[in-house]
C-alpha cells in the first residue's frame, strides 16, 4: 500500500479508506472531533447528535475496512459519546479489550458542573487471540519491587491498569505543543499504545491526524505511519513536524542515547508516577528502574546506572518547569 505508507494525506478519511480493497493497517489510533464545539479550520464540531452518530459509524466502518485481521484499533472519545462508540465497535465485529480512562492533569476548570478531567480510550481488536500485545514494552516496576522489597515480585514488573493518570494534557506552554492545532494528544500516551500494540516495521494509521502526534510517536518507535486529515494546513504543518523530528533523530543525547531510547526512557519516567528524586538517590531503586528500561527495550543492551541517573536528573528539571508553566 505505497500510497499510504509513511505519508500524511489531505482528504476525508471515509472517502479515502472505504475505497481500499486490501487491509493494510496493523494498528489504528483515532481521536475524532468529540462534537463539543472545538474550532478546527475545516470541520464544524457542533453536529446534531444523530448526524454525528451516523458519521461516527461511517468512519469507524471505513477504518475497520483497512485494519488487518491481526490489527488493533484504539479510539479516544469524550464522555458524551463513549457508550455509543463501544456499541458501534461491537456491531462492526470488534472485540473491546479495554475501556481505558485517561485521567489527565491540568484539566480545564468548570463553572456550572464538575470539571472535565478525563477522556475515554477504547482498545478494540479484530481477533483477541491474534492481536499484538507486547506486555514487556509497557510493564512498570510494582510496589512489591519498589516499596516492599518482596521476593514474590515478578522481576519483569507489572502490567499497567486501565486508568491512566500520569500523562498530562498538552498545555499551551509545553515544548511539544504545536500552536497551529487546537487540541493535541501527548506523544508519550501514543508511544504507550504503539509500543503495546504494534511491532517495529508495522504500519500505524491515524484517520484524524490533527497535529500528527501518532505519526511522530510511530516514527520515533521505528514503525511506519499514515495520517489523514481534511485540513491542508494541518497536513502541511505535520510534514514540517516530522521533518524536524527526522533531523533530531540523528542527534545523540547524553553522549550515547538515540532518539528512540530517549523517548522510551522519558515514557518510563512519566508512567512510573513515582518520586524520581527518590530513585536518583537510592541504588536499589535506580537498579530496578534501569532493569525495567532494559526489559522494555527487549534486553537489546545493558545500561549504566550512572547514565540513567544523569538522564533522570534532567527529566526532573523538565517536569518541574512544565508544571510551573501550566
Ligand atoms: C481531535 S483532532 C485530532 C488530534 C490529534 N490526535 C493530535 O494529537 O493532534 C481531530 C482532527 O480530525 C480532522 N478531521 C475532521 N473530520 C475529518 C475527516 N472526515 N477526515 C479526516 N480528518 C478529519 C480535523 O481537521 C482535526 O484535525
Amino acid at each position: 500500500m505505497h500510497e499510504f505508507r509513511n505519508h500524511i494525506i489531505c482528504g476525508d478519511c471515509i472517502d479515502l479508506l472505504s475505497k481500499v480493497e486490501e487491509p493494510f493497517a496493523d494498528l489504528i489510533f483515532a481521536d475524532p472531533p468529540f462534537n463539543i464545539g472545538y474550532q478546527y479550520d475545516h470541520y464544524k464540531d457542533t453536529l446534531k447528535k444523530d448526524k454525528y452518530l451516523h458519521w461516527t459509524r461511517d468512519w469507524m466502518a471505513a477504518s475497520v475496512n483497512v485494519l488487518k485481521p491481526t490489527g488493533s484499533f484504539y479510539i479516544a472519545i469524550g464522555a458524551e459519546y463513549a457508550a455509543h462508540i463501544r456499541i458501534i465497535g461491537e456491531e462492526l465485529g470488534l472485540i473491546c479489550r479495554n475501556w481505558i480512562i485517561w485521567h489527565y492533569t491540568f484539566g480545564q476548570h468548570g463553572k456550572t458542573k464538575f470539571s472535565r478531567a478525563h477522556a475515554h480510550i477504547f482498545y478494540f481488536a479484530k481477533d483477541e487471540k491474534e492481536c499484538t500485545f507486547n506486555d514487556l514494552a509497557v510493564r512498570l516496576p510494582s510496589d512489591r519491587q519498589l516499596i516492599y522489597n518482596d521476593s514474590r515480585a515478578n522481576a519483569t514488573g507489572k502490567i499497567p491498569d486501565d486508568v491512566w493518570n500520569t500523562y498530562s494534557r498538552v498545555c499551551g506552554t509545553f515544548k511539544e505543543r504545536q500552536s497551529w492545532h487546537p487540541c493535541q494528544m501527548p506523544e508519550l500516551l501514543l508511544a504507550r499504545i504503539i509500543a503495546a500494540s504494534s511491532n517495529p516495521g508495522d504500519l500505524v494509521l491515524d484517520p484524524f491526524n490533527g497535529s500528527g502526534t501518532t505519526a511522530a510517536a510511530a516514527m520515533q518507535l521505528g514503525r511506519d505511519y499514515c495520517g489523514l486529515d481534511i485540513s491542508e494546513n494541518y497536513v502541511e504543518n505535520t510534514k514540517i513536524r516530522l521533518e524536524e523530528l527526522k533531523g533530531k533523530s540523528r542527534e545523540t543525547l547524553f553522549g550515547t542515547l538515540d532518539a528512540n531510547e530517549y523517548l522510551e526512557l522519558k515514557r518510563l519516567f512519566v508512567e512510573m508516577g513515582f518520586d524520581a528524586a527518590k530513585i536518583i538517590d537510592d541504588d536499589k531503586l535506580l537498579t530496578i528502574f534501569t532493569r525495567q528500561f532494559e526489559i522494555r527495550l527487549n534486553n537489546r543492551k545493558a545500561y549504566d546506572t550512572e547514565l540513567i541517573q544523569e538522564v533522570l536528573k534532567d527529566f526532573l528539571v523538565w517536569n518541574k518547569k512544565r508544571q510551573i508553566s501550566c
